[in-house]
């Protein structure tokens, strides 16, 4: 390798499945598709220094979060090369300085993961490319190879990482009515999608944003000998073929029972699953039955989706905004933590800095 030093920059987004990733085989393969909304301002930006080092035995780096170092993020990055080596065998040539910081609060509840491992995944891409322009016999490196692969690393440090290198809605998981889906990188929706998703809204209310309760890693392990795994797995399969035509048609009430069943179906895993975990808390409750209330006295189209945790996704069209952030300023942020919440909406990727 031809290169002694170098820095590279990517801001990388979080995402939010309306489909969910909750079950996986080895390697970070997923028992079913999955598929999410890019979003546009909860986002990681990742500076990777590199720099040339003699011993070639080991992995060399330090992390600093928001200018402090944090050792205690050792053990996962360090996971997260060993599973990459293989595709990237550039690493241990290099000692890292990987510098990080979130545009969301870190702790408020939000999940750091994905924005986090798709950073660095195209950080370590970027690398790649440098050396392979280096090297005269390679030719150069193609947009859709790039993002291909970076999706590829950033399944091996989060899974749902692998979903935030494009955007704005994104398919990961084989699906037989999805043309290139693939267990191994997230895919950019390949079909037509109605206006009425354009500039989608997610305003994440913060019910609760004290440490997991449950790590994903325990949470996908759960679906291992769970009573209605496989059930499960055929469900996610039926709901993407019944969302392709949503998209397409714009059916606004389909989607919500579809992204409304699929987050109740993730939380009702967990709640049957041995040991068992309840992770909304009651302001949860509320806020879902508030939505409710408010779709039945309103025409409104919102609905919520939820992660592996209490806090709530409220997704609504554009041109509901106004009406919507005055409903959730008046009846839901009471239940939230400090009336805390972030508003972002569906956006198109990573960026290099
Ligand atoms: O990427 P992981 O292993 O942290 O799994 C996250 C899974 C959910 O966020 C609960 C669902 C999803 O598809 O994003």
């Amino acid at each position: 390798n031809h290169i002694n030093e170098g820095v590279v920059t990517w801001s990388s987004p979080s995402n939010i499945a309306l489909i969910k990733y909750w079950g996986k085989k080895e390697s970070q393969i997923p028992e079913n598709p999955s598929i999410s909304f890019t979003l546009n301002d909860c986002k990681t930006t990742t500076t990777l220094k590199y720099s040339k080092k003699e011993d070639v035995n080991h992995f060399s780096f330090e992390i600093y979060l928001d200018g402090e170092q944090k050792d205690d993020f050792k053990p996962k990055i360090e996971t997260f090369f060993k599973r990459i080596e293989h595709y990237v065998p550039f690493l241990k040539e290099y000692h890292f300085t990987i510098e990080t910081s979130n545009t969301f609060p870190h702790s408020s509840g939000i999940a750091s993961s994905a924005s986090g491992m798709s950073a660095l995944a195209l950080c370590v891409m970027s690398i790649e490319k440098a050396l392979s322009e280096t090297s005269s016999s390679e030719d150069e490196m193609s947009q859709s190879y790039f993002n291909k692969k970076a999706s590829f690393l950033a399944r091996l440090g989060s899974g749902s990482a692998c979903r935030s290198i494009e955007g704005d809605l994104i398919v990961w998981g084989e699906h037989k009515e999805i043309k290139g889906s693939s267990d191994a990188y997230g895919i950019v929706y390949p079909y037509e999608v109605h206006d009425h998703f354009k500039n989608y809204q997610d305003t994440i209310l913060l019910v609760d944003k004290g440490e997991k309760q449950v790590s994903s890693t325990v949470g996908h392990n759960l679906m291992h000998n769970h009573p209605f795994a496989k059930r499960r797995f055929e469900q996610a399969h039926e709901h993407m073929s019944k969302l392709i035509a949503i998209l397409k048609t714009g059916d606004l009430d389909a989607f919500i029972e579809i992204v409304e069943s699929e987050a109740l179906t993730l939380h009702a895993m967990m709640m049957t699953s041995l040991p068992y975990f309840i992770l909304m808390k009651p302001n949860t409750l509320e806020i879902i039955n508030a939505i409710w209330a408010y779709r039945n006295r309103t025409k409104s189209k919102i609905c919520f989706t939820l992660d592996a945790g209490a806090n709530v996704h409220v997704l609504y069209p554009e041109n509901e905004k106004d009406a919507v952030m005055e409903f959730i300023n008046n009846e839901l942020v009471v239940y939230c933590q400090n009336r805390h919440y972030i508003s972002d909406q569906i956006g198109f990727g990573a960026n290099q800095i």
